[in-house]
C-alpha cells in the first residue's frame, strides 16, 4: 500500500515565502505558525511525510500543503486540509487516532490562515526575552507533540508535560536534537530546523534552571 503511494508522489521543491508583503498584527504566519503545526502533528512516518505520503498528501512544505491537501484560499470549508480536522467520525478525522485531535485554538488558526488567503507568509513573532516554561511548551506543542505526545511517543520520548520535558532538557538531548548536534537525531524529524529565536528561547530557559514558570 505505502509503496504504491510513495512511488506515485514526487514532492516538488518548495517556493520561497513572500517576505515583502504588508502584514498586520492579525496576520497568520504560514512558515512559523501553520507549517510547524502540520509537520509536528501530521508529517510523521507512515502519515504525511514525503516518503509515506498517505493518500498522496504531503504536509512538509507550502507547495505540498496547498496542492496535496487541496487548500482553497479564502474558503476553509471547501479545503480538504480543514475539513478533515472537523470530521466527527474518528476513522476519518485527522490526525488519526490514537493521536489526539488538534485543539480548538489550532483548528481556528488554520481556518484563519485560509480565510486570509492561505498565503506563504513568514512573520517571526518569537521573542527571546520571553523564555519561561510557557514559551517553551508553546514551541513544543506546535512542533513536537504530534510525535512525542502521550498516546504514542516516538523514540520513547514523551514531551507532553513539564517533568518529561525537563528530563529531556537535563539529559542534553532536547537541545542537542534541535541544534542538530552529531550523534543525536535531528528534530523536528522531517521538518525544517526550528528558527534561531525558538532555539534561543529553549536554551535560555534551560540556562535559567529549567523552571516550571
Ligand atoms: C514527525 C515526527 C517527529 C517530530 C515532529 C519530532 N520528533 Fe523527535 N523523534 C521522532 C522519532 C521517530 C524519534 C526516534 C529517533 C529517530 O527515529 O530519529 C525521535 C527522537 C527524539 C529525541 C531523542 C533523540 C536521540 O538521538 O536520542 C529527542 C530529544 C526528540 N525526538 C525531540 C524532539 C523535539 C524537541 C521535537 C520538536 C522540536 C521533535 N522531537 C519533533 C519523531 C519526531
Amino acid at each position: 500500500m505505502l509503496s504504491i503511494f510513495s512511488c506515485k508522489h514526487n514532492p516538488q521543491e518548495d517556493i520561497k515565502p513572500d517576505l515583502n508583503q504588508n502584514y498586520t498584527n492579525d496576520s497568520v504566519s504560514f512558515q512559523t505558525e501553520i507549517l510547524p503545526l502540520l509537520v509536528g502533528n501530521c508529517a510523521m512516518t507512515g502519515c504525511h511525510d514525503a516518503i509515506s505520503a498517505a493518500k498522496g498528501v504531503v504536509l512538509n512544505n507550502y507547495n505540498n500543503v496547498i496542492n496535496t491537501a487541496k487548500v482553497i484560499a479564502f474558503n476553509p470549508n471547501n479545503s480538504e486540509l480543514y475539513e478533515v480536522l472537523l470530521e466527527t467520525d474518528a476513522n476519518k478525522r485527522m490526525p488519526r487516532p490514537p493521536a489526539p485531535p488538534l485543539n480548538q485554538e489550532q483548528i481556528a488558526l488554520i481556518a484563519k490562515w485560509i480565510n486570509q488567503g492561505a498565503r506563504n507568509t513568514h512573520i517571526n513573532r518569537c521573542d527571546t526575552n520571553i523564555f519561561n516554561f510557557g514559551a517553551v511548551q508553546t514551541i513544543i506543542n506546535n512542533s513536537c507533540i504530534g510525535c512525542h505526545g502521550n498516546s504514542n511517543p516516538q523514540g520513547g520520548i514523551n514531551l507532553s508535560n513539564y517533568s518529561n520535558i525537563k528530563q529531556q532538557a537535563q539529559s542534553g538531548k532536547l537541545l542537542g536534537s534541535i541544534n542538530h548536534i552529531t550523534g543525536i537525531s535531528p528534530m523536528p524529524k522531517g521538518g525544517n530546523k526550528l528558527d534561531a529565536c525558538k532555539i534561543t528561547t529553549i536554551q535560555k530557559w534551560a540556562n535559567a534552571g529549567y523552571l516550571n514558570n
